[in-house]
C-alpha cells in the first residue's frame, strides 16, 4: 500500500511519515544560536548538504561518515520524533527540512539559530523527482513522464510547488539569518561553497581541513560510501533494484544564481 499524499495547511505531507501534529508543534521549538537548518525541495541537493555538513562538524574527519547513516548524522525535522530528538540534543543541532516556511520555529523568525536554503533548477528537480518517484517505496509510480510534469506544475507531490516553496522562503530571507546557496554554484565550485558554509555556521576550518571535506562530499565519493548515499536502506523504503540516491548528479540547466530575483 501507497502512502498518501495529505494536505495539511496547504502543505502536502507523506501520510505514515509524517504527522500533522508533531508538524504543526515544530513552531515551539526553542532555537539556540548555534542551530542550523538546511532547506531544501526535494532534490535539490538535500543528502549532499547532510554529507557537507557532518564533515564541517568533524574539521573534514571522514571516520563518522563511513559508520553513521546521512540522516543520522544530520537528522530530518519532520520525521517522527525528530521533534523529541531536537530538544534534548547537544549543540550544534543541525538539522535538515523540506518543511513550508510557516511551519517552522518561531525564534527562528526572530534571527536565532541559523537557515541554510539550498535551491536548484526546476527542470533538472523535475527530472530527479521523477526518477526518485521509481525509486521511493512511499511515492505512486507514475504513469509517465508528461503525467508527472502535470502533476509537478499544479503541485500535486510532496511539498507542492516548487515556485512557492522557494517563492515563500526567500521572501522571508531578512526575517533569519538566511544564507542562499544553490546547487549550481556547488557543481561549479565546491571548495567555495564548503567555505561559505562552514563561515556561515561560524565553524572556522583551516585550509586542509576545507580540503578534506570538499573531498568527501564529491558525487563520485559519496557514490563509493553507503552511509552517504542511503544503499543500507531497506527495499521497504527504497527500491534498491530500480534506483539510486547517487543518480547523475549534474547540472543540465542554468542555476538561479543571480537570476533568483527576476525568477520571484
Ligand atoms: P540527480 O537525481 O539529478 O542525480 P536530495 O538529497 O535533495 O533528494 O537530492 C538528490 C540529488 O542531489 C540527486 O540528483 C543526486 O545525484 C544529487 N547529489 C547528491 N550528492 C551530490 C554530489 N555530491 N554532487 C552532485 N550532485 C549530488
Amino acid at each position: 500500500v501507497k502512502n498518501k499524499l495529505v494536505l495539511h495547511r496547504g502543505f502536502y505531507l507523506i501520510s505514515g511519515i509524517h504527522s500533522p501534529e508533531e508538524v504543526d508543534s515544530i513552531q515551539d521549538l526553542e532555537i539556540r544560536d548555534s542551530d542550523v537548518f538546511v532547506i531544501t525541495y526535494p532534490k535539490s541537493g538535500t543528502i549532499w548538504m547532510q554529507q557537507i555538513l557532518s564533515l564541517i562538524e568533524g574539521r573534514g574527519d571522514v571516520t563518522v561518515t563511513m559508520h553513521k547513516e546521512a540522516s543520522q548524522r544530520i537528522p530530518w525535522l519532520e520525521d517522527a520524533g525528530g521533534k523529541n530528538r531536537f530538544a534534548g540534543d547537544p549543540s550544534p543541532r543541525l538539522r535538515v527540512s523540506h518543511l513550508d516556511y510557516k511551519f517552522m520555529p518561531r525564534a527562528l523568525k526572530q534571527k536565532r539559530g541559523k537557515v541554510i536554503y539550498l535551491a536548484r533548477n526546476p527542470k533538472d528537480i523535475l527530472v530527479s523527482y521523477f526518477h526518485f518517484h521509481y525509486y521511493a517505496a512511499v511515492f505512486e509510480t507514475p504513469e509517465n513522464f508528461s503525467d508527472f510534469f502535470e502533476k509537478f506544475l499544479e503541485g500535486r507531490v510532496f511539498c507542492g510547488r516548487w515556485f512557492d516553496h522557494i517563492k515563500t522562503w526567500y521572501s522571508h530571507k531578512d526575517e533569519m539569518n538566511f544564507l542562499y546557496l544553490t546547487y549550481e554554484e556547488m557543481i561549479q565550485d565546491l571548495r567555495a561553497a564548503v567555505e561559505r558554509i562552514s563561515m556561515f555556521m561560524g565553524k572556522e576550518l583551516i585550509n586542509a581541513e576545507l580540503d578534506s571535506v570538499a573531498e568527501h562530499s564529491t558525487f563520485d565519493e559519496m557514490s563509493k560510501n553507503p552511509y552517504a548515499n542511503y544503499r543500507n536502506v531497506s527495499d521497504e523504503l527504497l527500491h534498491q533494484n530500480k534506483g539510486a540516491f547517487m543518480r547523475k548528479g549534474e547540472q543540465q540547466h542554468v542555476g538561479l544564481r543571480g537570476q533568483v530575483h527576476t525568477v520571484l
